[in-house]
């Protein structure tokens, strides 16, 4: 029988989503809603590690997320979505675990080592940013989860998690805490319009779940395909094509794309007859979340709302686990006489 799992993830909230979202991260959150109970984290606290002087983008962002969230099928009834910022017991968590890993540890955590390269910090990494790992182990712990969809830059952290449970039950003689496992969740990874390994913001080379019809359309024409298919009799190139990528991704007739596929390694297939047919399946595939996201967005007082509750709710689960850990440490004082 299926056993019921406790779910964590989270977005930084730096700006809406794209289809390397979706088909990295909301797609199983959609899924797996179903039969775990699953936290959805929009991570504000995180991102302004590395945005401190841009609190009003943060702001924004996250109503954008969440519209992204509930456009897709998050379904609020079955997936607390909630603030970090609005969970009081996560920093609290997080200033214990703090004192249970050292900074030489911290400073080799290759994820954090390639942000800090990528961000030009040098020797002036913000604390915050460098500490950011284990406000991320304190989500996590917070929430018992077993299971932490991520990417794979995200492993380190979800070491780093398992190393500090492992490290509190043991210190403070404890099973109140448990190890996550971290699933990877982007094995299909999408890459950018432009064929570079991953869509991205900075990048310029993503499409948006809430980008219009119109601007989907310029996107798929302007699609990177084979550089050497340059006549349509020329025989094409499949892999590492981004219009087959897509299609893999998003196409309902696995056995058309097939047929497309041979046609275009055998020639005779040009890309703008492949593009077209991707622009149907996108259109189809992003029309229904587009609307819905658009019926959304003119209550952004009720999207606020569902936050809030959602950060209610998880300020209990993780509200009591901070009791457990504080009384597991010794420090849940009280009054004798
Ligand atoms: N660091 C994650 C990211 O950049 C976001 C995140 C914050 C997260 N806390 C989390 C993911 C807890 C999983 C669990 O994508």
């Amino acid at each position: 029988m299926h056993e019921k799992k406790t779910i964590l993830t989270g977005d930084r909230p730096t700006g809406k989503l794209h289809l390397g979202h979706y088909v990295g991260s909301l797609a199983a959150r959609v899924r797996l809603q179903e039969k775990n109970r699953q936290f959805v984290m929009l991570a504000d606290a995180q991102a302004l590690t590395d945005h401190a002087d841009q609190p009003d983008k943060i702001r924004q962002s996250i109503l954008e997320v969440a519209l992204d969230y509930l456009a897709v099928g998050i379904d609020p009834c079955k997936t607390t979505i909630f603030i970090q910022s609005m969970v009081p017991a996560l920093p609290e968590i997080m200033l214990y675990f703090l004192n249970l890993i050292t900074w030489n540890r911290l400073k080799h955590n290759p994820t954090v080592k390639l942000e800090i390269q990528q961000k030009g910090y040098g020797e002036e990494v913000p604390a915050g940013f460098m500490t950011y790992p284990v406000s991320q182990a304190a989500d996590i712990a917070a929430f018992k989860a077993d299971i932490v969809p991520v990417g794979d830059d995200q492993l380190p952290m979800i070491e780093q998690c398992r190393e500090l449970v492992q490290k509190f039950n043991r210190m403070y003689k404890t099973q109140a805490l448990v190890e996550p496992i971290a699933v990877l969740s982007n094995v299909a990874r999408l890459p950018g319009i432009d064929g570079k390994a991953k869509m991205s913001k900075s990048l310029n080379n993503a499409i948006y779940l809430s980008d219009t019809a119109d601007e989907v359309s310029k996107k798929v024409r302007g699609m990177y395909t084979d550089p050497n298919h340059l006549r349509v009799e020329d025989p094409g190139k499949v892999e590492g094509n981004p219009v087959f990528t897509y299609l893999d991704a998003f196409a309902t007739d696995p056995a058309k794309v097939l047929e497309l596929k041979e046609h275009y390694q055998r020639g005779g297939l040009g890309d703008s007859v492949v593009k077209k047919y991707l622009l149907e399946v996108l259109q189809a595939f992003l029309e229904p979340i587009r609307h819905k996201r658009s019926l959304l967005s003119q209550d952004p007082a009720g999207v606020w709302k569902m936050l809030f509750k959602g950060s209610e709710t998880a300020s209990l689960v993780a509200g009591s686990t901070l009791a457990e850990i504080k009384a597991s440490m010794g420090i849940d004082y009280k009054v004798s006489c």
